[in-house]
């Protein structure tokens, strides 16, 4: 793995945004696997500089999202669709049919996990993915556990996360208590692989991601068995 160290978040946003935009140069077609959460939000103000700025094109991207919760509607100002509406694709040329984020109000939880699935793999994976890590090493939504599900699944939020994310919503009822989630094999498909991580919480995840083995208590120590990815984070998360 290979690991650039920045100085701080804005350093951090930079220096993603600027592989990100280097796979989008090389290829005006490219399939851009997307995180939601905190860490990505300056890199996605970043591509929407470069965008304005004409030095970037999303005519042609097509994008694959890792996540999102279930149920929820796509309105709903906590899906992960309204995140990236937001945050990066209400503020870039992108044509909004070739965003795709899993469907939060599909009927069936598990056909739409298998479609997503089938989909992704149809694109023979995306060019770049881009992941935040959890303090506790997970990607996506796939928490550290006995076992690993390698494909696009319908996952159980832990009571930990409900309670953690019920600050968000009117009350913890109305916290979904699912999620639909890419696999860790669907995100080991992708080219290449970058992944962010900024402050001193996440130094434990990212230290024994470094240790260069595998184990399903950090789900992200399985990008050691990728050989193109590159950790971008800041001293805080590097030196805990
Ligand atoms: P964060 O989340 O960017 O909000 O820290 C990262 C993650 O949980 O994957």
């Amino acid at each position: 793995m290979k690991v650039i160290v920045c100085k701080n978040y804005e350093e951090v946003s930079k220096e993603s945004a600027k592989i990100v935009a280097d796979v989008m140069k090389k290829k005006p077609n490219a399939i851009l696997g997307l995180a939601t959460g905190s860490t990505p939000e300056g890199m996605y103000a970043e591509l929407a500089k470069m965008n304005a700025a004409g030095e970037i094109d999303f005519k042609d991207i097509t994008t694959v999202n890792l996540d999102e919760y279930y149920p929820i509607s796509p309105d709903n100002d906590q899906s992960y669709r309204y995140f990236m509406n937001k945050n990066l694709f209400d503020k870039v040329n992108i044509d909004k049919s070739r965003t795709n984020v899993p469907k939060g109000d599909a009927p069936d939880g598990e056909k739409e996990a298998e479609r997503y699935e089938a989909y992704v793999r149809s694109l023979g994976g995306a060019d770049i993915q881009v992941l935040g890590i959890g303090r506790n090493g997970h990607i996506a939504f796939n928490e550290p556990d006995e076992e690993l599900v390698p494909v696009t699944h319908v996952t159980s939020l832990t009571e930990d996360t409900i309670d953690a994310n019920a600050r968000f919503f009117a009350s913890a009822a109305d916290v979904p208590t699912k999620a639909l989630t890419m696999g860790m094999g669907t995100i080991l498909s992708a080219k290449k692989i970058i992944i962010i991580a900024t402050g001193a919480n996440k130094h434990d995840a990212v230290a024994q991601m470094l240790k260069g083995t595998c184990t399903t208590k950090c789900p992200a120590s399985f990008l050691n068995l990728h050989d193109d990815v590159v950790l971008v984070c800041d001293e805080a998360a590097y030196n805990g």
